[in-house]
């Protein structure tokens, strides 16, 4: 499907944070850009924003002062409906409220000829319901852009009930065309992204509740072993906890109050204080001018008499951290058993989502340390690893004296189920083998999403896949079983996987 044509002039309704990021995103492709806000003075002001801000590429010598010129030259803001008739593209990015974004798009109905695709930005309501009093409802499709417009890569090109799929397949096109990472969802809550990266917050926020460790910790735990780009508390105190819980209620309650949504009551204590996060100068951490954010529990330096580390069977995924391990000058030896490593006294596992007391009186092992995944242990800096409470305290520090062996900064948390980012990354698998058996976007789409939209080192399907086609199963099966909740029952294609021996792309 062809993209829309440059010389076609694309209108951007709403001059607010997205719609001028959007408008320059137009501009910046080579189409002329109508810019309207009902705001007085806004439109003008959302290109004096866009002028100012690519000023600084202007002076960086990243752009010529010419090109600047013209594509400030491309943007009209305008204040009559009328003046947009003309367009090939109208993207409306206005308040989010299903009412008033029903009465724009009739409106437009009304002054656009019926060749113009018709765009939404919402973050959060259906496209079908949008579309339900549309004379032509097969023109509307969601472009959900990511804040900032002009940075983030990814758009979620939503389709409604009624979308016309090659309205859909154009802004797709138009969007790839515009050097944006597109991707095709179906209209339903929290489209990919927000919905999918739920429980990135949802379980911190759980292990918090359950005082595994404090936020520092956990943040650290999950940039330094799971590669993440910010933890969560970091990155909800910059979203701002308010908009964080109102879109976790919104999908939660979108979904019928499915438990895998469950907002959480730590955050909302901090909505409810106003501790908003960045722009209220106190969140989880503190912004107040000179304020230290405080260091992640970090254990002392150990030291073991031991000189070799003992690998029974196939550890699996810590197999690298062996190799990390032998690089640094250990002496390892193999033998048969069941995929543990010794060191000293210790007895280390990768976490299979029971809790390290529980696990070693199944396997009648009571100095029993369990690891954490860390997306490349070749590369991690910190890892977790929670002890039985029957592991003796030799155990303890000898589990970690082997870690920092590797060079890492050990993070010992109480002894919860499935640790830190093991436990994180098997719920976003979750999440994401759920929305794909949907039919909320392929495979590839959602994982593509994740990486675009939020950064995530690998999509969550990929990586499950990279983890073997049961362990993410198992993970899920065994905290289910701890919790006795619903909230963590295996996806339906996880337990597929799992009997017909393969992955999600294999
Ligand atoms: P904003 O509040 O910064 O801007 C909205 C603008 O729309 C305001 O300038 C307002 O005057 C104008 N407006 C309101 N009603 C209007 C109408 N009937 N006609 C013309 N202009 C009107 O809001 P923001 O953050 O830019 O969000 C806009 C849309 O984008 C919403 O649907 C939101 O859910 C969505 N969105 C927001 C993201 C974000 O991170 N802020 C990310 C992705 C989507």
């Amino acid at each position: 499907m062809q993209p829309l044509a440059t010389d076609m002039p694309v209108a951007v309704i709403g001059a607010g944070a997205m719609g001028a990021g959007i408008a320059q995103v137009a501009a910046q492709a080579g189409h002329r850009v109508f810019l309207l806000d009902q705001r007085e003075g806004a439109a003008e002001a959302g290109r004096q924003s866009i002028a100012k801000q690519l000023q600084r590429r202007v002076d960086k010598g990243k752009m010529e002062q010419s090109a600047l010129d013209s594509l400030l030259d491309r943007i009209k803001p305008i204040s009559e409906l009328s003046e947009l008739a003309g367009a090939g593209l109208v993207i409306e990015a206005i308040v989010e409220d299903l009412e008033i974004k029903r009465s724009l798009l009739a409106n437009l109905e009304d002054v656009c000829g019926e060749q113009t695709i018709l765009a939404t930005n919402t973050s959060s309501i259906s496209v079908t319901a949008l579309g339900a009093n549309m004379k032509h409802p097969e023109r509307l499709v969601g472009m959900h852009f990511f804040n900032p417009a002009p940075l983030m890569a990814l758009v979620e090109v939503i389709k409604g009930l009624a979308t016309a799929n090659e309205i859909a397949q154009s802004v797709y096109a138009t969007a790839a065309q515009w050097g944006k990472k597109p991707v095709i969802a179906t209209s339903t809550p929290g489209f990919i992204v927000n919905r999918v990266a739920r429980p990135f917050y949802a379980e911190s926020l759980r292990l918090l509740q359950e005082q595994a460790t404090d936020s520092v910790t956990l943040d650290a735990v999950l940039r330094e072993a799971g590669s993440f780009r910010m933890g969560p508390f970091e990155l909800t105190d910059l979203i701002g906890h308010d908009v964080n819980y109102a879109v976790t209620c919104s999908v939660f309650n979108a979904y019928y109050q499915d438990t895998r949504f469950l907002p959480s009551l730590v955050q909302k204590e901090l909505v409810d204080a106003g501790h908003l996060g960045r722009k209220s100068g106190q969140g989880f951490y503190s912004y107040a001018e000179g304020a230290q954010k405080p260091e992640p529990a970090t254990a002392g330096l150990m030291s073991c008499d031991a000189d070799t580390l003992i690998v029974e069977g196939n550890p699996g995924p810590l197999a690298a951290l062996v190799t990390r391990l032998s690089a640094s000058g250990l002496k390892v030896i193999e033998r048969d058993g069941p995929g543990r490593l010794r060191f000293g006294e210790a007895v280390l596992a990768l976490t299979d989502g029971r809790m390290a007391t529980e696990r070693a009186a199944a396997d009648a092992c009571n100095n029993l340390v369990l690891l954490d995944l860390a997306f490349d242990y070749d590369k991690a800096g910190r890892l977790a690893m929670a002890a039985a409470d029957q592991a003796s305290s030799q155990a303890v520090n000898d589990a970690c004296a082997l870690l920092q062996k590797a060079g890492m900064a050990v993070s010992h948390i109480a002894d919860r189920p499935g640790l830190v980012v093991m436990r994180t990354v098997a719920t976003l698998v979750n999440e994401a083998a759920d929305a794909a058996l949907h039919g909320v976007a392929s495979m590839g789409d959602i994982d593509l999403a994740m990486k675009a939209g939020l950064n995530y080192p690998e999509g969550p399907l990929r990586w499950s896949d990279d983890l073997g086609f049961s362990l993410v199963h198992t993970v899920l099966t065994h905290i289910q079983q701890s919790y006795g909740e619903d909230r963590y029952r295996p996806a339906l294609l996880l337990r597929k996987n799992r009997f017909a021996e393969k992955g999600f792309y294999s």
